[in-house]
C-alpha cells in the first residue's frame, strides 16, 4: 500500500536579539567600510546576543512562537531536533536544554550539526520520522550564537555573521506547508574551507590553542563562494524535478542568506523575480542554520504565500554541506 502520510510545517517562529551591530560600528572595529560590505555582501546590520544570552535561550524563544503558531502544546511533542554549530555546550545537547525549558516531557531530543544547511538536514529527518509513522509532532529549531566564534579583529569574517534563531513544527496532522522533498549533499574533501579548528578532540582548549585563535571560525571566502552557487543550483534543480515541477512553478525562493551576490545569481538562474526572493541579509547578515527558518517565518507572517504556491528553500555551508527543499502551501 502506498504511504499517504504527509509531513507538514504547521507552525513557525523566529527570534533575533535586540542588539544591532551596524556596518558603521564595524568601521570602528576593523579596517573596512560600509561601501565594501554592502557592495560585496548586501549586509547593513546584524544582531548580536546580549551578554548572558545563549543559543538555547534564542532557540527557546523561537520554539515558543512556533508552538503557539501551530496551536499545540509542548507536551504533545515527540521529538526535538536542534540545528546548530554553536551549541551552549559540546554536551549535553542544546536540544535537551530546550526540551527541559519547554517542559516537553515526552520528546526525544538531539542536536544536528550541518552548519548553514542544518535547517534542511533536520527537515529531512523530521519528514522521514513523520512519513514512517514514528512520530506525529516534531519541533525543529535552528539557533546560532555566531558572535561566540567570530574574531572581531578579522575583517574577512567579522562583518558577515549574526545571531538568531528559528523554529517550526513538522506534523502529520493539520494544515500547513507540505514538505514535498528534501535533497541533501556533502563533500568532506572541502572540510578545511570553512572550519572552527579548536575545541574538539583534535585541538582541545589549551593556552596555546587560544593564543593561536583556534576557537574562531575560519573561512576561505572566495572558494566557498564558487561551491555555494554550483551546489545550491544543482540541489534546487533536483528538488524541483523530484517534486514533479518545472522551474517556472516556483512562486517563492528562500536561499541561505550568506551573500547577496549568491542570492541574485540563484534568482537569475531560476528566473525568480527579486520581489519573490525572500531576503533578510541586509538586516541580520548570515545567521547560519537559522537563516532559512527566519526568512520562512517572516514570509509567512506577511501572508503573501497563496494556496497551492510552491516555495523553494536552498542552503549551503561548512562540511561542505548543502540542500534544497520544496514546500507547497496546502
Ligand atoms: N572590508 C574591506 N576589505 C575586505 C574585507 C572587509 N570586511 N574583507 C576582505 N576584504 C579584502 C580582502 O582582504 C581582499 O583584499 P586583497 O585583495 O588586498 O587581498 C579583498 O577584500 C577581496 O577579498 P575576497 O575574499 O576576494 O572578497 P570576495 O569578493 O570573495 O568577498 C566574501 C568575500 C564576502 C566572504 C565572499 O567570498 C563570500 O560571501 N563567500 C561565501 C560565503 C558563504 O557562502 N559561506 C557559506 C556559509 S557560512 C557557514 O556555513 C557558517
Amino acid at each position: 500500500m502506498q504511504n499517504v502520510r504527509k509531513a507538514k510545517i504547521i507552525g513557525t517562529g523566529s527570534y533575533v536579539p535586540s542588539r544591532v551591530l551596524t556596518n558603521q560600528d564595524l568601521e570602528k572595529m576593523v579596517e573596512t567600510s560600509d561601501e565594501w560590505i554592502v557592495s560585496r555582501t548586501g549586509m547593513k546590520e546584524r544582531r548580536l546576543a546580549a551578554e548572558g544570552e545563549f543559543t538555547s535561550d534564542m532557540g527557546f524563544a523561537a520554539a515558543e512562537q512556533a508552538l503557539k503558531s501551530a496551536n499545540i502544546t509542548a507536551d504533545s511533542l515527540d521529538c526535538i531536533l536542534v540545528a546548530t554549530l554553536t551549541p551552549d555546550y559540546v554536551f549535553p545537547s542544546t536540544a535537551c536544554l530546550i526540551q527541559q525549558r519547554l517542559g516537553a516531557k515526552c520528546a526525544a531530543a538531539v542536536d544536528i550539526q550541518a552548519a548553514c544547511s542544518g535547517y534542511l538536514y533536520t527537515m529531512a529527518m523530521a519528514k522521514a520520522f513523520i512519513e514512517a509513522g514514528i512520530y506525529k509532532n516534531i519541533l525543529i529549531i535552528a539557533s546560532e550564537k555566531l558572535s561566540s566564534i567570530v574574531d572581531y579583529k578579522d575583517r574577512n569574517t567579522c562583518v558577515l555573521f549574526g545571531d538568531g534563531a528559528s523554529a517550526c513544527i513538522v506534523s502529520s496532522e493539520g494544515k500547513g506547508l507540505v514538505i514535498q522533498n528534501v535533497v541533501l549533499g556533502s563533500d568532506g574533501e572541502q572540510a578545511e574551507l570553512l572550519i572552527l579548528p579548536g575545541g574538539g578532540s583534535r585541538h582541545p582548549a589549551t593556552a596555546e590553542s587560544v593564543a593561536n585563535k583556534l576557537h574562531f571560525l575560519r573561512m576561505e571566502g572566495k572558494e566557498v563562494f564558487k561551491h555555494a552557487v554550483r551546489r545550491m543550483e544543482a540541489a534546487s534543480k533536483e528538488s524541483i524535478e523530484k517534486a514533479g515541477l518545472k522551474e517556472e512553478d516556483i512562486s517563492w525562493l528562500i536561499p541561505h542568506q550568506a551573500n547577496m551576490r549568491i542570492i541574485e545569481a540563484l534568482a537569475k538562474r531560476f528566473q525568480v523575480p527579486m520581489e519573490k526572493v525572500y531576503v533578510t541579509i541586509h538586516k541580520y547578515g548570515n545567521t547560519s542554520a537559522s537563516s532559512l527558518g527566519i526568512a520562512l517565518d517572516e514570509l509567512l507572517k506577511e501572508q503573501k504565500v497563496k494556496t497551492s504556491e510552491h516555495i523553494l528553500l536552498t542552503a549551503f555551508g561548512a562540511g561542505l554541506t548543502w540542500g534544497a527543499a520544496i514546500l507547497t502551501n496546502d
